[in-house]
């Protein structure tokens, strides 16, 4: 069987994600960090899965949400513009939803904005009526201006939308905001935002009923590990058991802490652990989701715990 052949009854799992382009380094690395590894072809088009039975297909991202849809690929890793783009142009040719959203992956962030000539006085939608709005996304601007009672044409562009109100082909633009600075070098200015937008993993409507199934809820099983554990920390201390509440209002997200017990023996020796007993510290671990700086530190010390210690966390099963 070729490594793209149908779907039906496949055992590996399959993941679109893009060649290249902003989504698809993190994308990598962050299948990797869910213990992904694979063999690359030589048109590196197609990755075989070597520690997983789970294969990476790379494509363009505007294939990805067909992809999903005709079964080609069983999940994939795509902006959430472009998902919703293509879900709006389904609706609008009243074809049934053929993927949905699983998870968002917090990188690729974006907005789809509605941007206009900076000499504009902006006041609402009301004042979009009869003019010429270019975009890369027809279908969510015409949801959009519908849901806001408003006739506007728009005028579809593939590509440097953002000239096409100097070019006189549009009054103005609805394209994806990064940090802006495409916006400012064209003259315009951001009014209203459409569609918060990350990297999302999607999959299909109806999940498979074989052996990809198991493998698509292990994978989603470490991603959420990985994503909770995303910048997270462990933070070690001894404290008086009476400044545990007000240490934990300093901590950024913390988990509550765990006490140690063996931990404690097996780091330090009996010893300490004796020493801390008679003392009355309680030796503490908290996992951290934020921050943990120099000055939180300092700040936690003065509020009486000891020995602090801040460290990486890799993976777990939470
Ligand atoms: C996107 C988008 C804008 C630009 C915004 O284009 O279409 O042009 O990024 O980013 P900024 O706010 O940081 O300036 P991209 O570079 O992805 O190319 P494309 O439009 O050709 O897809
Ligand atoms: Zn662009």
């Amino acid at each position: 069987m070729s490594p793209l052949a149908a779907n039906a009854g496949r055992d590996r799992l399959r993941i679109a994600i893009q060649k290249s382009g902003r989504l698809a380094d993190p994308a990598r690395s962050l299948l990797a960090a869910c213990g992904l590894s694979w063999r690359e072809s030589r048109d590196r088009l197609f990755c075989y899965g070597e520690s997983l039975p789970i294969d990476l297909l790379l494509v363009r991202d505007d294939d990805i949400p067909g992809l999903i849809a005709d079964g080609v690929c069983d999940l994939g890793v795509v902006g959430r513009n472009e998902l919703d783009e293509q879900a709006a142009e389904r609706r609008r040719n009243g074809l049934a939803p053929a993927y949905r959203e699983l998870r968002g992956l917090g990188f690729g962030r974006c907005r789809l904005m509605l941007a206009v000539p900076e000499h504009w006085e902006w006041r609402d939608a009301a004042q979009l009526e009869s003019l010429r709005i270019a975009t890369s996304y027809p279908a969510l601007v015409n949801e959009w201006l519908q849901a806001q009672s408003v006739a506007a044409s728009v005028v579809e562009l593939s590509g440097s939308v953002e000239i096409a109100p100097k070019l006189g082909t549009a009054d103005l633009i609805c394209d994806l905001v990064s940090s802006g600075a495409t916006l400012v070098a064209n003259q315009l200015k951001p009014v209203e935002t459409l569609l918060d937008s990350e990297a999302v993993l999607a999959g299909p409507v109806r999940e498979p009923d074989d052996a990809r199934a198991p493998l698509a809820a292990m994978l989603l099983r470490r991603l959420d590990g990985v994503l909770k554990l995303k910048d997270s920390k462990v933070l070690m201390f001894r404290a008086n058991a009476e400044q545990v509440p007000g240490l934990l209002r300093l901590l950024p997200d913390a988990e509550p802490p765990s006490r140690l017990t063996a931990g404690v023996e097996a780091v330090n020796g009996a010893g300490a652990m004796q020493a801390a007993a008679e003392s009355g510290l309680l030796s503490l671990q908290a996992l951290c989701h934020g921050a943990v700086t120099w000055q939180l530190l300092e700040e936690l010390e003065r509020a009486g715990a000891q020995g602090l210690m801040v460290l990486s966390v890799e993976r777990s099963l939470v």
